[in-house]
Order: structure tokens, then C-alpha cells, then sequence
């Protein structure tokens, strides 16, 4: 629970296509410029190829497939088709503009018998309206929609501070469905109706179709100087990002809100160093070392990507207990079908066998000092199949 923020404002936007429909959506105002990880929630109104989809939200192909804990390891996924329905989570940098946290980045190149609302509604999935379209690119009342014309296209979003009741959070851009409720969304996203009201700052749990609300998703923060070009980086429970030029993956969850970056498993020779120096270790490895006082963990990570080069910090600390090895969020193959509700959730359910691919291990187990070699994770022959996958996209690097 939080106080209702101050910067919070809640307006009225009246739907230029159901003139007597009024939706309610939260805006958060903003001063500083400095944009922040937000995510949006969307239903594919379309068969779409990803490109498709990243081309609507100005995406990286690959980062809406780690947003969503979707293998991304496969090459060329762009391709790949998404099923119509498919509800998604797509990565957008929240930015403020005119005193208003939005998306800037995406842009639309108006079809035949496309309209605003149409655009508004079923393009973008009511994560923005006829009427803010048409204010954001200077377009008369009534105007008629050329083909080719590209728009500019504001979409939804807030940071607030990043954090919600103090932990860590990436704030969801939702748009409320037909027959949803305050408690349902609340349990989607394993928040609290409470929360939600107070986050969207809400008088009652009433909410329509066509609502925009925002969900504070529990997050990993990173820490990385503000000279980086990733500072700020955070990513949802149970999720990845993919980061510095493709050649970093980070990821967050299960067992704790920790960020942990690893070499990406498309990384190739055109990435900088991804070794600590002074040391033999690599971005997410990690020593362990028992001593009188108790663990004591070396770890080899991720600190920001600047000008090209991957910076990296070899930091040793003492823990009570030595950690097993990494648990990475289980990753699911790409969908080929609409059907699962495990996407809709805040992170996804882990998916034991066939298609899903099982949790990664990396890392070291905890073995006496001083560890040197990797001891076998104790998995089933997918993992072992990514482990080589990611050997070979490293031994290549
Ligand atoms: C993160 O996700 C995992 C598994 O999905 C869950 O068990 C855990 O409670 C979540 N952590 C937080 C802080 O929400
Ligand atoms: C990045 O590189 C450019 C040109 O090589 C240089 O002018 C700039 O100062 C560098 N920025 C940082 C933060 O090092
Ligand atoms: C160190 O990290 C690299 C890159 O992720 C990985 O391939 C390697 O197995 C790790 N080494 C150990 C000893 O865990």
C-alpha cells in the first residue's frame, strides 16, 4: 500500500468514436526527462509477424520475446508468426513529454480505411485514444486518414519512481476488458485490488472496458552508472531483457529480485570484453569460498553498457550461506496458438517438460574452496541442449 502519489492526476478523456463512452485512465505527470523501462500490456488484434508487432511499438524483436519469457535464443525470430489473441507484454521506453509520461517511440503508417479509432482501438489496442492521436500530430477535426501518412502515436505508461510501496517495480499498462474487475486484475497480476486502487489512485473498484490502469509488476533494479546507456534498466519477476547491443541478457527471478546478467546467447565476436578484469571470470559467474565468518561470494557482474563497451564489476561479498546455483525463470518456446493463460500473468508458471524449456542453471554449485570447475547441474537433457546452445554462442564470442 502506498499514499496516493502527488504527481498522480487522473483525467477523463472523452472517445471521439463512442461520444458517450468516457474512459478513465492514469497519467502520471513527470518533470525529469530521463525515460524508464515500462511494459504494455497487448492483445494481437491480427495474425502478426513479431517484426510486425516491434515495428507498431518501435521494439527490438528479441526484447518482446524476453519480456515474455519466450526463448529467444532461436536465430531469426522475426519471422516467426504470432497468433491473433495472443496477449503480450511489450517493452517500451516510458518517456515524459509535456509534462506527461508516454511512449514517444512508436509510429504508424496509416493503411487504407484505416481511422483513428480504428488505430486507437484495434491497432493499438486502446492503449491510446482517437483524440490523442489527432492532438499529438496536429490533425484537424475530422480528418480524413491518408494512406502512407505516418503518425506519430502516444501510448500510456508510468514510471513512479520505479518502485511501488518500496520494492522495485515496472509499471503495466493495462487497458481494462469487458467484464474485468479490480479484484480479477488484481489476482492476473498478483497484486492487490488495494494497490491497484491506490496506484491508479481509484475513488471505487469501479472500472469499464476501455479503462487504461497501470499495474506495478515486482522488478529487478539495476544500478548501473547514469554515463551507461542501459541505466536504469529494470526487469519484471520472471522475465528477461536483452541489453547492450544484444550481447547481455539480464533476467530476474524466481527465488529472489536480484538482477543477473549473463553473456546473451546470441552474442558474437562483435561484442566487447564480457570478463572481469584482473580475474578468468565472465559476466554471471560466480566463486564461493567457506570461511570462518561464512560465504564468501565472488561474482563477476553486468554494470552498464557504454560507447560500445560492457562494463563489468567483480564485487566480493560475505553471506551467511553459500547460494546454490543460479535459477533462471523458465523460459516457454515461442507460441504458435493463443491459448495460454500463463502468458497473462506476471511471470510464468514453470513448465516442467515437453516444449517448455526448463529452468537454466549457471553459475557454480556450491562446492568447497576454491571452485574452479563447474559442477554438473542436476537437469534434464533440454537444459543440457540450451547449456551447449549457449556454450557454442559463447565459445564463438
Ligand atoms: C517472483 O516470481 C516467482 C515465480 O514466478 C514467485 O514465486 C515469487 O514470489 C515472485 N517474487 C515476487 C517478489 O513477487
Ligand atoms: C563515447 O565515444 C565518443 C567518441 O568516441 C566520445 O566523444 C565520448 O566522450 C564517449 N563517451 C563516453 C561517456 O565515454
Ligand atoms: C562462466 O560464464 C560463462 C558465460 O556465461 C559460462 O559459459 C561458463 O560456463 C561460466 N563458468 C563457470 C565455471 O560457471
Amino acid at each position: 500500500m502506498r499514499a496516493p502519489p502527488a504527481s498522480l492526476l487522473v483525467v477523463v478523456l472523452a472517445l471521439a468514436a463512442v461520444p458517450n463512452a468516457v474512459s478513465k485512465s492514469t497519467l502520471e505527470s513527470c518533470a525529469s526527462a530521463t525515460a524508464c523501462p515500462a511494459l504494455l500490456s497487448y492483445t494481437l488484434y491480427a495474425d502478426l509477424k513479431l517484426s510486425e508487432l516491434a515495428a507498431l511499438f518501435a521494439a527490438d524483436p528479441l526484447a518482446i520475446l524476453a519480456s515474455n519469457a519466450i526463448d529467444f535464443a532461436a536465430p531469426d525470430p522475426a519471422d516467426h508468426i504470432l497468433p491473433a489473441g495472443l496477449p503480450l507484454r511489450v517493452p517500451a521506453p516510458c518517456a515524459c513529454s509535456d509534462g506527461i509520461r508516454k511512449v514517444t517511440a512508436a509510429r504508424y503508417v496509416a493503411r487504407a480505411g484505416d481511422t483513428l479509432a480504428s488505430v486507437a482501438g484495434t491497432v493499438y489496442a486502446g492503449l491510446t485514444t482517437p483524440d490523442w492521436i489527432r492532438d499529438s500530430n496536429g490533425l484537424p477535426e475530422d480528418a480524413a486518414l491518408d494512406a502512407g501518412t505516418t503518425l506519430f502515436v502516444p501510448l500510456h505508461c508510468a514510471c513512479f519512481g520505479g518502485a511501488d510501496g518500496g520494492v522495485p517495480a515496472v509499471y503495466l499498462t493495462y487497458v481494462v476488458a469487458q467484464g474485468d474487475t479490480v479484484p480479477a486484475i488484481a489476482r492476473r497480476f498478483r497484486t492487490t485490488g488495494n494497490d491497484l486502487m491506490s496506484v491508479n489512485d481509484l475513488a471505487t473498484a469501479d472500472v469499464a472496458a476501455g479503462d487504461i490502469i497501470v499495474v506495478p509488476l515486482p522488478a529487478c533494479a539495476s544500478s548501473f552508472p547514469a554515463f551507461t546507456s542501459d541505466a536504469g534498466l529494470a526487469v519484471a519477476n520472471g522475465t528477461y531483457a536483452i541489453t547492450a547491443n544484444r550481447c547481455v541478457q539480464c533476467s530476474c527471478g524466481p527465488g529472489n529480485l536480484d538482477l543477473f546478467c549473463v553473456p546473451a546467447p546470441l552474442a558474437d565476436s562483435t561484442c566487447s570484453s564480457m570478463q572481469c578484469s584482473n580475474s578468468n571470470m565472465m559476466l554471471g559467474n560466480f566463486t564461493l569460498q567457506m570461511t570462518s565468518a561464512g560465504c564468501s561470494v565472488t561474482s563477476c557482474s553486468y554494470g552498464g553498457y557504454m560507447n560500445g563497451t560492457i562494463l563489468t564489476t567483480l564485487t566480493t561479498s560475505l553471506k551467511p550461506q553459500c547460494p546454490g546455483p543460479h535459477q533462471f525463470p523458465p523460459l516457454m518456446p515461442p507460441p504458435t496458438s493463443s491459448f495460454f493463460e500463463a502468458y497473462l500473468g506476471p511471470s510464468p508458471v514453470p513448465m516442467p517438460s515437453e516444449g517448455g524449456i526448463g529452468p537454466q542453471v549457471a553459475g557454480m554449485a556450491p562446492t568447497s574452496s576454491p571452485p574452479v570447475s563447474s559442477s554438473p547441474p542436476p537437469a534434464h537433457r533440454l537444459v543440457w541442449a540450451l547449456f551447449a546452445l549457449s556454450l557454442v554462442a559463447n565459445l564463438l564470442w
